[in-house]
Formats: structure tokens, sequence, C-alpha cells
């Protein structure tokens, strides 16, 4: 039997895209077909990193060729997987940001409450799903992602790029970084006004050589002042995932930062909320749960603010050692906790996904400098 790529296509239109209507060769999710004799290869591009959404595709491509061309035909079907794109490109100032596709904002309302652990261990589930991933530590009160990466006492070292000299990230578990915490000495307290803040972290983002991104994780400092306001209103912001634990005083404050990405003058799309410290499970006893700081409080929230419930993660010591010692927990495989990050990460990646198809890309607002002011008063 001589299989023809005419055939397969054929074959290949029949299995719907997600959204939009289209079939797989329509969305363009086919990206080749090679027939030889009774084999065929099909090379297909998702956006969906879940191992499931894999697997469904293949079984499905599988089935349909068996059923409408050949039954005993040797299919190959590589699957590669991309990271959602916007539909324009990043626009700042005029100037867009070189190869960086999403900045995804981590915020929490309340500092302590796991934001640079989430952080962190997104990234490396990212890194391990394939994604090229970046963060941005832009918690001046307290940079704690050098420590989480054990990278505490590397510097970004000085690199020509096209002429241009540019800050190097550090890396470490497939994960580039930069720490406002490289430029201030341990243990200072620095203090910053919004604008002198924003102005760091956008000279961190366009004087660094971040090379190809799909995602900039910005680990944002805690709370919801006029510095949150600079950096949002600087940075065009994919969304924002925002950390609470169920504990009153932490929703309380999750509630003001979910407010802040959704008041007009910022406007980034929350992608959802992720409650840390859950529950407590002693290691010894795994099916006990103890609901400490209370029971689904940043689920519930979730629900009443119409925001997408991204997952939630135990308290146990094992997450803070790793944090410690600057090997992310979900770096350890065939865990439960990697895949309770598993499944935030994809969540958080659907919703990117989604907010991609549907909204424009956020537009950065220039930052209010005092020149700005004083040309504003004339
Ligand atoms: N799920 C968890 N289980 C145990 N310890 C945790 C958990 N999440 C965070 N921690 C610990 O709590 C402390 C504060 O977390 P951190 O991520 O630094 O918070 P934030 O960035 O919001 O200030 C750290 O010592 C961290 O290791
Ligand atoms: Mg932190």
């Amino acid at each position: 039997m001589k299989l023809n790529k005419q055939d397969i296509l054929k074959a290949l239109e029949t299995i719907s895209a997600p959204g939009e209507g289209q079939n797989m060769v329509e969305s363009g999710a086919v990206t080749n077909v090679i027939t030889f004799g009774d084999e065929v290869v099909v090379d297909i591009t998702i956006t969906n990193p879940s191992l499931q959404a894999k697997k469904k595709t293949e079984v499905e491509i599988l089935q349909t060729i068996h059923k409408l061309v050949y039954e005993k035909a040797k299919i190959k079907v590589n699957v590669k997987v991309e990271a959602p794109t916007k539909s324009a490109p990043n626009v700042i100032k005029g100037k867009n940001i070189p190869g960086i596709q999403n900045i995804v904002a981590i915020a929490s309302g309340k500092g302590g409450v796991g934001k640079s652990t989430v952080t962190a261990n997104i990234a490396v589930t990212l890194a391990k799903m394939g994604f090229k991933v970046g963060i941005l530590d832009a918690d001046i009160y307290g940079p704690s992602i050098p420590i989480m990466f054990d990278v505490v006492n590397e510097k970004p070292l000085a690199v020509n790029v096209e002429g241009k000299s540019k800050m190097k990230p550090v890396e470490n578990y497939g994960v580039k970084v930069l720490s406002i915490g490289f430029f201030t000495k341990p243990d200072q307290a620095v203090v910053w006004r919004g604008p002198m803040a924003a102005k760091a972290l956008n000279q961190m983002i366009f004087d660094a050589a971040w090379g190809e991104l799909d995602f900039l994780l910005l680990d944002l400092p805690p709370g919801t002042g006029d510095i949150h306001l600079s950096i949002m209103q600087s940075l065009p912001i994919t969304g924002a995932v925002v950390v609470s634990t169920p504990q009153n005083v932490a929703l309380a404050d999750a509630k003001k930062g979910v407010a802040m990405f959704q008041q007009e003058s910022i406007s980034v799309p929350v992608l959802g909320i992720v409650e840390n410290m859950a529950y407590f499970t002693p290691a010894e006893l795994p099916e006990n749960k103890y609901y400490i700081f209370g029971k689904q409080g940043a689920k519930n929230l979730a629900e009443d603010l119409k925001v997408p419930f991204l997952g939630e993660l135990p308290l146990v010591q094992s997450i803070r050692e790793a944090g410690d010692v600057g090997h992310p927990a979900a770096l350890q495989t065939a865990t439960p906790l990697e895949q309770e990050f598993e499944k935030i990460t994809q969540n958080m990646v659907q919703e990117v996904v989604k907010r991609n198809d549907n909204l424009p890309p956020t537009e950065a607002i220039k930052i209010t400098t005092m020149a700005g002011c004083s040309a504003v008063k004339k």
C-alpha cells in the first residue's frame, strides 16, 4: 500500500482544532506530512503542554488515519509544544521587547505567602515542559530568587550584543534569572520609589541579554502601592497570577491585588489565583490534611471574583527546605508536589493561551518622570 500526502491531509481535516471552529490542518497545527509506502510521519505543533493533550492529539490522528485512509498504516506523530504567542508584538513606549513572548507577573497582596516559592517552582516546571523561561525578581523589599536558585554569589556578566553592552542573566535549572538582589547589598534596606523601581526593572529587561523567552516571570514586591502602579504601567504585562494563603488577612490583600490589576489604568488580565499553604500534611501521615489557615479560602475568593483558580499547594517542610537550599521542590521528579506544580503551571499556560486568543496585547504606559511632571505643570 502506497500512502499519499493528500489523502492524509484530507483525513486530518476531519479533526477539529481547539477554538475558532477550524480543523487541525486549517489552524496550522499540522506542520508537515511525509509518506513512504505504508508509513507516514505527521508533524504537529500544539500550545497545550499537558501530557493528556499530547496523548489525545496523537490518538486522534492515529485513529483517523487508520479509519479513513489505511487501517494498517504505520504512523509516527511528532508533537512539538510551542508557547502561545500574542497576535501582535509587545509594545512599550513604541519599542518592542525582542524575543520575549509573554510577561507574567506573580503578585500577592501580603508578604510571606509564598509568592517567590510559587514563582520559582512554576519557572522550573515550565523549563521541564520545554519552554524558554526567565525570572525577573523585582521584589525590592526582599529579593529571594537568588537564594531559591542557588545563585546568590553569582553576578550577571556584561556581554556585547550587536555592539551594545548588555547584562547576561545568571542561569540555573534551565531558568535565566536577574534579580534586584544582584545589585543591592544583602541586608541593605532598599528605599525606592515607584518610578525608580520601574526604571531599574526597565533596564533589567531592555539592557539585558535574555535571548528568546516564551515566559518571563516577574516576582513582584508584596502589596498594591505606587511601586506596583509604576511597574505595571511601564511594562507590557501579559497577565498576572495572584498567590494567597486561605487565611482571611491574606485573602483581603489578595482581593486588593486582583482589583489593582483590573483597575482601568492598569488593565492587566488576571490569569488566576494560586492557593498556597492550603493545608498541612505531615510527611509521615500523608493522608492527613490539617486546614491550619482555613479551608479553600483562595478557591472561594477566585469564585467570588470570577477569576480562574489555578490550584493549591500544601504546607510541607520539603517546600521550605528546597527553597532554602536553592533547589526548587518541583525539580524532584515523581512526587505528588511535582504533580501539583505541573497542574498549576498547565492551568496558567492554558489561561495565557486563552488570554492571547481573546485580548489585544497589554500596552505599557510611559513612566511618569520628573521631567514629564513639570511638562504637565506648565
Ligand atoms: N507551601 C509551602 N510549604 C512550606 N513552606 C513554604 C511554602 N510556601 C512558602 N514557604 C516558605 O515560606 C517562606 C515565605 O515564602 P516566600 O516564597 O519567600 O514568600 P513571599 O515571596 O510571598 O514573601 C519561605 O521560607 C518559604 O520557603
Ligand atoms: Mg518573595
